[in-house]
């Protein structure tokens, strides 16, 4: 496993390409997310330095994705700002300009489109390169995350782990100088988790690609974040790295950290005598 670096790098180099570019930074700045009414971002700030990979975690429903979806352009916040390489991610123009690759949760691949075709779809709408240069490019991700011999299959035809390589592959062939990773191991055995994190520690130090990382997976976190958030009911209740993390003594970050499993919990004493009740 990739140790992670301690400072940030300042070119992007393209991993297909050779080709350098700035690396970007993402600021995010006192936003807050409400929807109907309910508060779910409240008021979080935190930047990624250029080349840097940030890692936020946080329990189910903290607001992980949500903050993404902020990040990424495809919502606004309700209040406050974020930028990436300075600019504004919702607009038009700042995806011309930067290169992010979005890895959801669940995939969003395009159903009716063979893996080929869905790593190939993004290097033939943007005309980078011929027939045989997207080629190169698709088999080279396919093969990074272990899955040339699934490029003819539909996403229907995929486990939950393939379809998530799938969506990093497809990311990969962007050529991003920022990635953005909901979940990225989820549904992966260990040894393919312990794969993505490799691959978003080699994006980092080999090509210096800014990585945001929201996951629940705390050996990724623990070994290649430079740094790591934690967000609780949309609050970030602490940023540090991974070390600060291990030696909190706040007791939230200890028990999110080291949950047990409890099955003398009064809760299940309760469901025991209902059970009994009813019988
Ligand atoms: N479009 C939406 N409209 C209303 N509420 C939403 C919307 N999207 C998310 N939420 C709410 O925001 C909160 C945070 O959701 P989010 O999906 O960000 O959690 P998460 O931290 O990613 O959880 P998980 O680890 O389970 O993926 C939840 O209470 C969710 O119901
Ligand atoms: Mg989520």
């Amino acid at each position: 496993m990739n140790e992670p670096a301690t400072s940030a790098c300042s070119k992007t180099r393209n991993p297909f390409t050779g080709v350098e570019a700035n690396a970007v930074g993402v600021r995010v700045d006192a936003i807050s997310k409400k929807y109907d009414g309910v508060t779910v971002l409240k008021n979080v700030t935190f930047d990624v330095q250029p080349g840097e990979i940030f890692v936020m975690m946080g329990p189910s429903g903290s607001g992980k994705s949500v903050l993404l979806r902020q990040i990424s352009g495809l919502e606004y916040p309700t209040s406050g700002t974020v930028t990436v390489d300075g600019m504004d991610p919702c607009l038009e123009e700042t995806r011309y300009r930067v290169r992010i690759g979005l890895v959801f949760q669940a995939g969003a691949l395009f159903n009716s489109l063979s893996v080929y075709d869905n790593l190939a779809l993004y290097p033939r709408e943007h005309r980078s390169g011929g027939e045989a240069s997207i080629r190169e490019k698709v088999m080279h991700a396919l093969r990074i995350l272990s899955l040339e011999d699934a490029a003819r299959k539909f996403p229907s035809e995929l486990s939950g782990g393939m379809k998530k390589r799938v969506s990093i592959a497809r990311s990969l062939v962007m050529e991003p100088q920022l990635m953005l990773y909901d979940e990225p191991t989820s549904e992966l055995d260990p040894v393919m988790s312990a794969t993505i994190s490799e691959i978003i520690a080699t994006l980092k130090n080999e090509y210096s690609v800014t990585s945001l990382v929201v996951t629940h997976d705390r050996a990724l976190a623990l070994t290649i974040a430079n740094r790591v958030g934690i967000l609780m009911a949309g609050r970030l209740v602490t940023l540090g790295t991974a070390d600060d993390l291990r030696s909190s003594t706040d007791p939230r970050i200890v028990d999110f950290l080291n949950p047990k499993i409890d099955i003398e919990h009064p809760r299940f004493k309760k469901l025991e005598a209902q059970e009994k009740d009813t019988s």
